[in-house]
């Protein structure tokens, strides 16, 4: 069972933007209230954030947080987040069936992001709000002073304008499920007008519109090019969500959840394009992937909405398994082999609700199976993403036909170091992979980290957060000259290294490695 690809530093697919490694923060559930924010917790500072949170944010890598939704935004009205918090209104979120205390606003998440460091993007209420609010918003946030809105941030104690650069123009506006939900046609109309008179205001502003809500929206397709041929010369960005689980004992087809992606991301630049030659545009739209993870929607259909209202609840709190972490992997390599196109993605979400992070009210936070994959695909993933085309055993899905067993990119940073992110689908075989390596001269195997498990459904848990995790490969050594090389290794040097726990032979320049059943990995070479 063996697959095989080359890496080339002369082919390369683009620049990594930071901002493909972003995460999304809404006020639903536990993401916000004991999630990120918790006065009183032993690890609260004096502002009510979490340090363990923020740690654990800092560590996941995290770039730039959309804020504050998702569903939630389309009845916000972000005024009742700011100023004296006792005289903040508690109000009934329809979207998530819940009361909002306020308690956590614009000005809480501008000093939270400068804690975490990571970069804002604000989403605005498109749904029952429209182009005044969006305004009074931008010179709130951005506008120096001598205003009504800029010289009221000043009194509520930020002098200094937030300078937010990134804003998505409403949420998931396709969906029937959205407060204000539009047509394709009314969205694109308020969408171009709100771009355009957000630019008059400031014209740094870089703009997201709404794309569909996942690939199989009735809609799909269309409404990206009706948008578009409205917004094209006013937005910059087009947005893309999706979100994958294991449905119907079919783990295959959970595990091939990228083919969607992939398939996603290039119709979506097909319909960009077309309207840009349609309409003789020079600019290219690029995409915002600003709402992407497993969720295991299901589970929440099953229970139905809330009936309580009530403040912060447990919503969408799934606890992720060690094929979720897989899928997550392959995810962010699908991302990554589109980084000429996309240049912003948003995990979702960041703490508690389908999180990466939990955070326990009063008690600790730990790293669920899924932060494990974007966490090191943060780390390492910088500088550019190289052109890798595998070839590869096939395995059989129900959904999307047969799909290579191997899902791979690489990275090659400043340094020239490289790293190859490769996830194993098969669900019962190990793969045996060789990689060609030759053109990047002399280079040698720094690390390579698996992260699978026997048990393919095990999980973190409070008692043991660290019961799935990477492992480094045990035996992993590097032919340096005419002789043995054990595990994972570089032949490199005229002649033979030999693997001798599998009895393979690495040729010179050849990178042999070994890819259990269900595993996300992490070679890194140097
Ligand atoms: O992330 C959870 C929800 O999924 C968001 O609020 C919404 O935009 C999407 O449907």
């Amino acid at each position: 069972h063996h697959a095989e690809l080359t890496l080339d530093p002369a082919f390369s697919v683009g620049e990594i933007d930071r901002r493909l490694f972003g995460s999304f923060v809404e006020h639903l559930g536990r993401c916000v209230y004991t999630g990120v924010h918790e006065p009183g917790h032993p690890a609260a500072d004096a502002d009510g954030f979490r340090e363990d949170v923020l740690d654990l944010v800092r560590e996941l890598g995290v770039s730039v947080v959309r804020y504050p939704g998702g569903n939630f935004v389309s009845g916000h009205r972000w005024e009742d987040g700011v100023g004296p918090r006792e005289r903040r209104p508690r109000r009934l979120d329809p979207a998530w069936h819940s009361i909002e205390t306020n308690a956590f606003g614009l000005g809480e998440f501008m000093a939270w992001t400068r804690r975490a460091g990571v970069e804002p993007m604000m989403a605005i209420n498109l749904g029952t709000r429209g182009i005044a609010e969006a305004c009074d918003l931008l010179e709130y946030a951005n506008h120096p002073g001598g205003t009504h809105w800029s010289d009221l941030r000043a009194e509520h104690g930020a002098k200094e304008p937030y300078g937010i650069g990134l804003w998505c123009l409403g949420n998931e506006m396709d969906g029937p499920w959205q407060t204000g939900h539009k047509t394709a046609h009314e969205y694109g109309r308020l969408a171009a007008e709100t771009a355009r008179a957000m630019r008059m205001i400031d014209p740094s502003v870089r703009l997201v519109a709404c794309g569909s809500s996942h690939s199989g929206m009735p809609t799909f397709g269309t409404w990206e090019a009706t948008v578009l041929e409205h917004a094209y010369d006013l937005v910059d960005y087009i947005s893309l969500h999706a979100y994958y689980e294991e449905r119907d004992g079919d783990p295959a087809s959970f595990l091939a959840s990228a083919v969607d992606m992939e398939s996603f991301i290039e119709s979506v630049v097909a319909t960009c394009d077309h309207v840009r030659a349609a309409t003789k545009a020079t600019k290219r739209i690029n995409l915002s992937f600003d709402e992407w993870n497993v969720w295991y929607v299901s589970r929440r259909e099953e229970e139905g909405p809330p009936t309580e209202w009530a403040e912060a609840p447990r919503l969408l709190e799934d606890r992720y398994n060690v094929t979720d972490a897989v899928v997550v992997g392959s995810l962010l390599i699908a991302l990554l082999r589109h980084c000429d196109r996309v240049s912003i993605a948003c995990q979702a979400q960041l703490v508690n609700v389908i999180a990466p992070i939990v955070a326990e009210p009063g008690g600790a936070a730990w790293r669920q199976t899924i932060f494990h994959p974007f966490a090191q695909a943060a780390r390492y993933g910088r500088g550019e993403v190289l052109r890798v085309e595998p070839s590869s055993p096939v395995v059989k899905t129900a959904r999307f036909g047969e799909v290579p067993a191997l899902h791979a990119t690489a990275t090659r940073d400043e340094d020239g170091a490289v790293t190859l992110f490769a996830v194993n689908r098969d669900l019962e075989r190990p793969l045996d992979l060789t990689a060609n390596v030759r053109a990047l001269g002399a280079y040698r195997v720094v690390g390579h980290q698996v992260l699978s498990d026997a048990d393919r459904l095990a999980r973190n848990t409070a008692a043991e957060p660290d019961r799935v995790r990477p492992r480094t490969v045990t035996g992993t050594a590097i032919g340096t000259a005419i002789g043995t090389a054990t595990g994972t290794a570089i032949g490199t040097a005229i002649g033979t290294a030999t693997d001798t726990a599998t009895g393979a032979v690495a040729e010179v320049g050849l990178l042999r490695a070994k890819l259990p059943p269900v595993s996300w990995n992490v070679i890194r070479l140097a």
